[in-house]
């Protein structure tokens, strides 16, 4: 596709010596991608080193990025993440941290993450919460609409593919307030959590957002930092913040299909991450790992706190020779040969995976 239209760029040019009509010719319509990213750590590239607060991701370190990018990046991983293969997959460069200075190609898209964010603005203050990631992603629509006019950035923004992974933070915050909460007030907040969310997707759909992809809420209960904090559950995962999980989950799948039949053009995705990664967790060699349960880079119980010293960077930790052995990289965040994989599943999954579309078919249907 990319050598054709070069050529077909090429020979516009030849007959029109117009450069601009060779810009315009070389990007027929629905061919260039456009992927906007919102989220939180899972999908964060460094946005948090931006901040002025000094929160969660701001003091990433070595050994983050070791595997790939040989410093680190402000990604939680040895490598990439799954935006960055997400991209790669839809034939578009890794999307910068949108707060890094420098001028971006906002018709590629950009990614809002923030690790530690949540949905609701009480979860981890200092972190970009989906709300301030929407305000961000406004001023990208202004941006599109001065660069491009109204017209063509609408295009832009309606054949353009929103990719989300956000909620866990919230529900990590809540649980570690209400360890006890009762199966009431659980309901109640996953129902304020959702009530949010479906606000703020109902806002990308009035800008012109019509193709919106979710990574659904991982196993919270099951990752080596939960269980690191958690001695008494031996090698069992922590119930509770799965179960929180599970509700989300559910509610998710339930409203998506309703502002599917509300909203005309409105399609989705979901990507059962919850079922994946339980399942490289409980079954690593099925899928080329040695080691689901602990964390590559850690202290701890399962490695599971303090990859790269901690906060203050002076806690002593323990480093894997091979992070591709490892489902975790660290005690919350899956290493770069597990986000290939499940960014594979986002892009091309079977539809008990990924459905009802997956991100290769949202970004194919017009
Ligand atoms: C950080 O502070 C600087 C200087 O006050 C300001 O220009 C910048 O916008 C702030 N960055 C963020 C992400 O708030
Ligand atoms: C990281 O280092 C390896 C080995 O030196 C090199 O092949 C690779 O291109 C580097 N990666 C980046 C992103 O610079
Ligand atoms: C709350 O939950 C914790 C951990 O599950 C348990 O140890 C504790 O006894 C519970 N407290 C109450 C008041 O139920
Ligand atoms: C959004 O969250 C706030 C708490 O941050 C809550 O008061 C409000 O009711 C929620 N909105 C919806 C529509 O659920
Ligand atoms: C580093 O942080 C840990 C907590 O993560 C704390 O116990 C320790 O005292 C800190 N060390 C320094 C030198 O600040
Ligand atoms: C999904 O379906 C495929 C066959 O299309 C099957 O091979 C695979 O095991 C199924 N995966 C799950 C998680 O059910």
């Amino acid at each position: 596709m990319v050598s054709l239209s070069y050529l077909f760029c090429v020979f516009v040019s030849l007959l029109d010596d117009d450069p601009v009509s060779c810009h315009v010719q070389s990007k027929p319509e629905g061919e260039h991608k456009t992927l906007f990213v919102f989220g939180d750590s899972l999908f964060d590239p460094g946005n948090n080193k931006y901040l002025n607060s000094s929160v969660e991701g701001g003091s990433i370190s070595w050994p983050y990025g070791e595997t790939f990018f040989n410093h680190s990046t402000g990604r939680l991983s040895d490598g990439r993440i799954v935006p960055d293969f997400v991209a790669q997959f839809a034939e578009l460069p890794i999307l910068p941290p949108y707060l890094q200075p420098i001028a971006h190609h906002f018709t590629d898209g950009t990614n809002f993450a923030s690790a530690g964010g949540g949905v609701l603005v009480q979860t981890h203050p200092g972190t970009i919460n989906l709300p301030a990631q929407l305000s961000y992603f406004k001023a990208v629509v202004k941006s599109l609409k001065q660069k491009l006019g109204d017209v063509e950035a609408k295009k832009v923004l309606m054949r353009a593919v929103y990719l989300f992974s956000i909620g866990g933070n919230d529900y990590f915050s809540f649980y570690s307030e209400n360890p006890n909460a009762s199966q009431s007030y659980q309901r109640q907040y996953v129902g304020m959590v959702i009530g949010n969310l479906t606000g703020v997707l109902k806002e990308i759909y009035d800008l012109g957002g019509r193709k919106i992809a979710f990574q659904n809420a991982g196993p919270l209960g099951c990752l080596p930092a939960m269980k690191a904090r958690s001695p008494q559950l031996g090698s069992g995962c922590a119930e509770e913040p799965s179960a929180l999980a599970r509700l989300h989950n559910r509610a998710l799948a339930n409203v998506l299909k309703k502002l599917e039949s509300k909203l005309p053009g409105f399609k989705y995705s979901i990507f059962d991450y919850y079922n994946a990664l339980g399942d490289r967790v409980n079954n690593p060699s099925k899928y080329g790992f040695k080691n689901g349960k602990a964390a590559c880079c850690g202290s701890g119980a399962y490695r599971g706190m303090n990859c790269g010293g901690g906060r203050n960077g002076t806690e002593p930790y323990d480093l894997c020779s091979n992070p591709s052995e490892y489902v975790w990289f660290d005690g919350g965040h899956t290493t770069e040969t597990a986000n290939r994989q499940l960014a594979e599943l986002i892009w091309s999954g079977a539809p008990n995976v990924t459905g009802p579309y997956n991100v290769q078919q949202l970004f194919g249907h017009a």
